[in-house]
């Protein structure tokens, strides 16, 4: 029985209408009510982030942003900051995804600072990091992680990374239907959870829940969550289906219980 509570995060990305985020959540809840054992939370695009709020009132299902902005206003065109996001009834938001390393080019530094707006305003992060295939192959996995740790998490306080996610998410199992066996997903969960009781100490890293994402479904939830290091998951694909994302829930808080 792990202490933390799980956590499954639906990750959108670019997609779905308004209309089609609402009708998605009116036929989630019902699969999902009384599931209470994992934190259930979905991450639609910015422009559902209102309607759904209103959809989810009176459920356990939270809400989270893809991304935000370090600073709570000012000059800074497109973006969108943790106090708006607050202000919609978010609880958590998705930091250093790989796909905005790479797309837009998120340093480390600029993630660092994000994680702090986020805290800022209360917002929880849910801080992803991961190798690429060519590092993994290189045997760099380790210290591609460590890197990208050191620097997102440098001057957060103790009290904060306490309350972090972090996703593990191996960029060569994002999208590609190539998941990592469950016992690298538990090596790299070890690994994290390792640096930040040395970062800060044991205590901290064992309230921190550490993700696992890339290529998550059905089939492989129950392996992965059997698993000592992981709390959780973070879905792309294929939680953009409510029937599917509703079966990893079950799957994930361990089973074969009826509803
Ligand atoms: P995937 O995406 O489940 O489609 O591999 C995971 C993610 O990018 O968070």
């Amino acid at each position: 029985m792990k202490m933390r509570k799980p956590i499954v995060v639906a990750n959108w990305k670019m997609h779905k209408l308004v209309a089609e985020a609402r009708d998605y959540v009116r036929r989630f809840r019902p699969l999902v009510e009384g599931l209470d054992r994992v934190e259930i939370v979905l991450a639609p695009p910015f422009t559902a982030l209102a309607p759904l709020a209103e959809e989810l009132k009176g459920s356990q299902i939270k809400l989270a942003a893809q991304d935000t902005w370090h600073e709570a206003q000012g000059a800074y065109t497109g973006e969108v900051s943790a106090l708006m996001l607050r202000e919609l009834g978010c609880r958590y938001v998705i930091i250093g995804h790989s796909e905005r390393r790479e797309h837009c080019k998120e340093s480390d530094e600029l993630i660092n600072l994000k994680l702090k707006g986020a805290f800022a305003y209360d917002l929880i992060p849910i801080l992803c990091v991961g190798e690429r295939l060519e590092e993994r192959q290189a045997g760099k996995t380790v210290a591609v992680l460590e890197g990208q740790l050191r620097a997102d998490l440098a001057g957060l306080a103790k009290g904060d990374v306490a309350r972090l996610v972090i996703a593990y998410e191996p960029v060569w199992a994002i999208g590609t239907g190539e998941t990592a066996s469950p016992e690298d997903a538990n090596e790299g969960a070890k690994f994290i959870r390792a640096l930040v009781a040395d970062l800060y100490d044991e205590a901290t890293a064992q309230s921190v829940r550490i993700q696992y994402g890339g290529s998550v479904r059905p089939e492989n939830i129950a392996a992965l969550m059997a698993q000592e290091e992981i709390d959780g998951a973070l879905v792309g694909g294929a939680s953009l289906d409510p029937v599917v994302f509703a079966e990893i829930v079950r799957r994930a808080q361990g089973g074969e219980e009826e509803r």
